[in-house]
């Protein structure tokens, strides 16, 4: 097969050459503790898998569901959405059911890229956003996030003339890798910079659920204008623990929903009933999940950090999300050897900034997604082997 030009830039090689140590390691007999993907590791609440598995026995529900999703779930979106942000969203023409919030993310850039048009992508950022780009043959211009910000971007400091070729933007906060939030001032800027040049504005709210030190964060579609420009990703996979039945929405500008049921429409037919179900039983039922992953993420956060700083690294407490990211310990300058080093010395695995983009490099992003036993352990083996400069 002579494989499309595309697929070249959809392969990271700082991930693969991180899979090529963490083989070697292994076979040379180190056990490996995972801190790289942020795959939730607790488990839904039982009311949630006892609706999939009651839904699952259900023999009406193996048909080709509707790919906008159900009315039911939906309006369960749009209930949510009332009750958590305060914003009233039409559940028929506002509201996009999604199989994980990627599914939409990846597909989005379809519906508003000609070939050639430009998006703005955060850097660091999801690797997602700039690979949906690129397979809808548009062009990225990325728009660095420095930590002298606070990680937000500077649209001041995007060119006239990028500004006036973009069609895109993508915003995430809480921000993965960044582990930073942003508020509403924010949002308002991103309104108003977006209408001056019409720019779709795709904020992805993935982590709107888990901010740390009681922060609550806002909804994109909170701020005036915002609807008329713009989206909200939601990832119920990330907020009720069920990435293995991948389950995400899209709510916000109807032109922008209606243009991507017409892609997915084309491509899948929706997502399986009982994890629609299920989503429901999620979003309209007991929400206790979402303080206990709140206390058991920020427990690892303040573990790791107080570890990490008795051997002399100091690092950013995160505001949210299920990651750190640390800047690398003085002596250090490169994310991608610093994270093989310390894979190959104690079997820890980091994932080196550098993966997220070039702004990433000086950082490796470690996820809090094993629990209080694994991470003592990975401390004690960062203890044994290294004592950085930094005290
Ligand atoms: C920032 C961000 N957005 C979106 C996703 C996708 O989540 P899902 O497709 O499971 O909803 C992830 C998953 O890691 C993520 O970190």
């Amino acid at each position: 097969m002579k494989k499309a030009k595309r697929l070249d830039f959809l392969k990271s090689a700082v991930f693969a050459e991180l899979d090529r140590i963490k083989n070697e390691v292994s076979a040379q007999g180190m056990e490996i503790i995972n801190l790289g993907i942020g795959s939730p590791d607790r488990p839904p609440a039982p009311h949630v898998y006892h609706a999939l598995q009651e839904a699952i026995e259900n023999l009406g529900n193996y048909g080709y569901p509707s790919s906008r999703g159900t009315a039911e779930l939906r309006e369960t979106i749009a209930w949510w959405y009332k009750h958590r942000f305060d914003v009233n969203l039409d559940p028929d023409r506002e509201v996009l059911v999604l199989m994980g919030s990627q599914d939409g993310l990846g597909h989005l850039p379809l519906c508003c890229l000609n070939p050639g048009d430009l998006a703005l992508v955060p850097d660091p950022g999801y690797p997602v956003y700039s690979a949906g780009v690129i397979l809808a043959g548009g062009s990225v211009y990325y728009v660095p996030l420095c930590r002298e910000r606070g990680f937000l971007p500077d649209m001041e400091g995007i060119p006239e003339d990028i500004a006036t070729r973009a069609r895109m933007m993508i915003i995430n906060y809480p921000n993965n890798p960044l582990a930073v939030v942003a508020d509403k001032t924010f949002f308002a800027k991103v309104v108003e910079f977006a209408t001056k040049y019409n720019i779709l504005v795709c904020h992805d709210h993935a982590y709107s659920e888990l901010a740390f030190d009681g922060f609550r964060s806002p909804s994109f579609l909170e701020v005036v204008g915002a609807r008329e420009i713009g989206v909200e990703f939601h990832s119920v996979s990330k907020t009720y623990n069920m990435a293995g039945c991948r389950l995400g929405f899209v709510v916000g500008n109807e032109e922008a929903i209606e243009a991507l049921e017409r892609v997915k429409s084309n491509i899948d037919y929706g997502v399986f009933l009982p994890v629609q179900k299920a989503g429901i039983a999620a979003l309209r039922g007991p929400q206790e999940i979402i303080e206990q992953n709140i206390s058991a993420y920020s427990a690892r956060r303040d573990l790791l950090i107080d570890g990490l700083a008795k051997i002399g690294w100091k690092v950013d407490k995160p505001q949210a999300t299920m990651f750190i990211w640390a800047s690398l310990p003085k002596d250090y300058a490169s994310s991608e050897k610093f994270a093989a080093e310390v894979l190959r010395k104690t079997g820890v695995v980091m994932v080196p900034g550098t993966a997220f983009g070039k702004q990433g490099e000086g950082y490796v992003r470690i996820a809090l997604v094993q629990d209080e036993k694994i991470i003592k352990k990975a401390l004690k083996r960062l203890e044994e082997k290294f004592r950085f400069g930094g005290l």
